[in-house]
């Protein structure tokens, strides 16, 4: 787990929660390498970026990424660590962006960021920033989670063992405690713990839930379609021994 030297404490548990995610990285760099002209450097739109997983991933396999994200924390973060690569930083709402680049290569909503909007309204604001933004012909890739491990560690269940990094003086634990499949919502929820070193007393537990919307194959083609876009058939992620696998959704211009 890399963690840089002193970020806020959101980006800890982003990096913490999110970081150490690496089975969608193949794919994002074939679709990326598929879309690039000439099999050159493809230009690429990674849509709630976070600390920069997916984007530092492509900018150094040779891609030129912009990575927008709502939150500035992250952004700085990913800023810092791109270094001198081709990453430029945009702080946007994925429903409501307008940058001056237009005709991207590829447009990639990873990690489930799709499932944060709430209903078919904010994804169409999505679909539609995307589609204004990509060339003719190029793809917009969107992650979703539909198939979950449910599980109640406070209710005697077995969960996973925590997430856990050394900063500073400092360990932080994060801890999926609970994931429910409700009727339209996927809960997650977590305890988030830092214990500093020497024998000073905890923060207390943070508690975080996460919704994700459940989404089908079927019903977001209906809506990229009524986005002027064209869905293709859907590839597949494979779950690991900690995360559950995903459907990538496609379609293109
Ligand atoms: C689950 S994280 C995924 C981070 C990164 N894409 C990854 O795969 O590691 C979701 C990200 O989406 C961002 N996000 C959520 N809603 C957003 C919105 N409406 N506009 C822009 N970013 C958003 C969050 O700030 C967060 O960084």
């Amino acid at each position: 787990m890399v963690v840089t030297d002193s970020p806020a404490l959101g980006v800890i548990w982003h990096d913490l929660e999110c970081g150490g995610y690496d089975a969608d990285l193949p794919l994002w760099r074939e679709l990326a390498g598929e879309s690039a002209p000439g099999g050159a450097s493809a230009r690429v739109l990674d849509i709630g970026c976070g600390s920069g997983r997916v984007a530092l991933d492509l900018a150094r396999a040779g891609h030129l990424v912009t990575a927008l994200d709502a939150d500035g924390q992250l952004l700085a973060v990913l800023a810092e660590r791109a270094g001198g690569m081709a990453v430029e930083t945009v702080e946007a709402d994925a429903r409501d962006f307008s940058l001056q680049r237009q005709g991207y290569d590829l447009c990639l909503v990873p990690m489930q960021t799709l499932q944060l909007l709430r209903g078919p309204d904010e994804r169409a604001a999505l679909f539609t920033r995307a589609r204004a933004h990509l060339r003719p012909g190029a793809r917009l890739a969107c992650a979703i989670v539909s198939d979950v491990d449910c599980f109640d560690s406070r209710a005697g269940g077995l969960g996973p063992s925590p997430e856990r990094a050394k900063l500073g003086d400092a360990l932080y634990l994060s801890r999926a405690v609970r994931v429910q499949r409700r009727e339209h919502f996927i809960r997650i929820e977590r305890e988030r713990l830092v214990l500093p070193s020497g024998g000073a007393p905890p923060a207390p537990v943070e508690h975080d839930v996460v919704e994700l919307e459940i989404l089908t194959e079927a019903g977001l083609a209906q809506e990229l379609r009524a986005a002027g876009l064209n869905p293709e058939p859907a590839r597949t992620i494979g779950e690991t021994y900690e995360h559950s696998g995903s459907e990538v959704i496609l379609a293109h211009v």
